[in-house]
């Protein structure tokens, strides 16, 4: 049997910082609405020509030289996001060409904020039926530029960022168990060619690009979609949370997350966040919390982990590893 592993990860934030007093500014909230409701504090923001494949590369650099391999070794780059620099060609592509990724097939996806999840599940089928050894698995979003910034109720939500992981072949135990869902439905969305004015007039600036999306009806969702994908893997795998050392969940909003982990039945203690310091990236949360887990000595070869998300389409999904 081949298994397939992380063998290096990386993430990426840009350096500008719109902080709480910073959206003080632009919108009628306040930093104590903010932190109570959300837990987010400050998010990192791209620059004006700073697009999704910049940062999807530097995470991805990050990512291949944290696992050893040449940028030739690598089979196969899919990249997640749901702000493309451009509809063709993919943002896989040209991260492909940045790396020099000369022997890599590469494809765009779009699970949302579920994507990595759904990364580590697409790369380790095309691992296990051997077709490929090293597949670079990339999530990122610039949402800044999706976000309408003149609706309080989204825009204090949303950051900036990037994280890529390698996956390999291994004959260790490595992504043991996968688990995905869907519920196609207009709670989140963002219109690309498709017009509507019942979509437009949701909006505050009545721009159908824009992230909108039903907050509340989205948070009870994400508490149960979390909480059930994670125990199904747990359960796949016949472990209990005993075994499990660290959670890594999308970091959308702290009161998911809370609620999440007490209907998990696990405490605090077990959980990672960055949400503070970066708010809700889309798909790139869980990989940049992960770099920054590794990097901070929080997750030790052997450990089990598991990494969880939720997002548009509605989509969900959970993985359970042993670094
Ligand atoms: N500052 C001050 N007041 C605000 C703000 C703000 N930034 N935003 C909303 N409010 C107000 C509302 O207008 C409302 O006022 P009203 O009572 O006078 O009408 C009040 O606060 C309560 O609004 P709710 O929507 O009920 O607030 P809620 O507690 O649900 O929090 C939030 C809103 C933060 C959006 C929450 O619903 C949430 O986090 N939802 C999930 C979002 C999410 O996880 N999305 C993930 C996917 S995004 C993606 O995939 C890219």
């Amino acid at each position: 049997m081949i298994n397939a592993k992380i063998t290096g990860v990386g993430g990426y934030v840009p350096e500008k910082v719109y902080d709480n007093a910073y959206m003080e500014s632009i919108v009628d909230t306040s930093d104590e609405w903010i932190i109570r409701r959300t837990g987010v504090k400050e998010r990192h923001i791209s620059d004006d020509n700073e697009y999704t494949s910049d940062m999807a590369i530097k995470a991805s650099q990050i990512a291949l030289e944290n696992s050893g391999l040449k940028a030739e070794e690598l089979d196969l780059i899919i990249l997640a996001t749901v702000t493309p620099d451009y509809f063709t060609p993919a943002c896989a592509c040209l991260v492909q060409k940045a790396l020099g990724a000369v022997n890599a097939a590469a494809f765009d996806y779009n699970a949302a904020c579920s994507a990595f999840v759904t990364g580590l599940t697409i790369a380790k089928q095309f691992i296990a039926a051997g077709t490929y050894k090293n597949v670079l698995v990339v999530c990122a979003d610039t949402l800044s530029k999706a976000t309408d910034y003149a609706d309080r109720a989204t825009c204090v939500l949303f950051g900036d960022a990037a994280g890529a992981a390698v996956v390999s072949a291994t004959e260790e135990n490595g992504i043991m168990e996968t688990e995905l869902g869907s519920d196609g439905d207009l709670a989140i969305t963002a219109l690309a060619y498709r017009n509507s004015d019942e979509e437009n007039e949701k909006r505050v600036s009545k721009r159908k690009e824009t992230i909108w999306m039903a907050g509340q009806a989205v948070m009870k969702f994400a508490v149960k979609a979390m909480a059930d994908a994670s125990l199904r893997v747990l359960e796949k795998s016949g472990l209990s949370w005993d075994d499990i050392t660290l959670v890594i969940p999308h970091q959308a909003n702290y009161r998911i997350v809370d609620s999440a982990i007490k209907r998990m039945g696990i405490t605090e203690d077990k959980v990672f966040l960055t949400l503070e310091k970066y708010g809700n990236t889309s798909a790139s949360c869980i990989p940049v919390a992960l770099s920054e887990a590794v990097a901070e000595g929080r997750i030790k070869k052997g450990d089990k982990i598991i990494l969880v998300g939720f997002g548009g389409g509605l989509t969900w999904g959970a993985a359970l590893l042993e670094w």
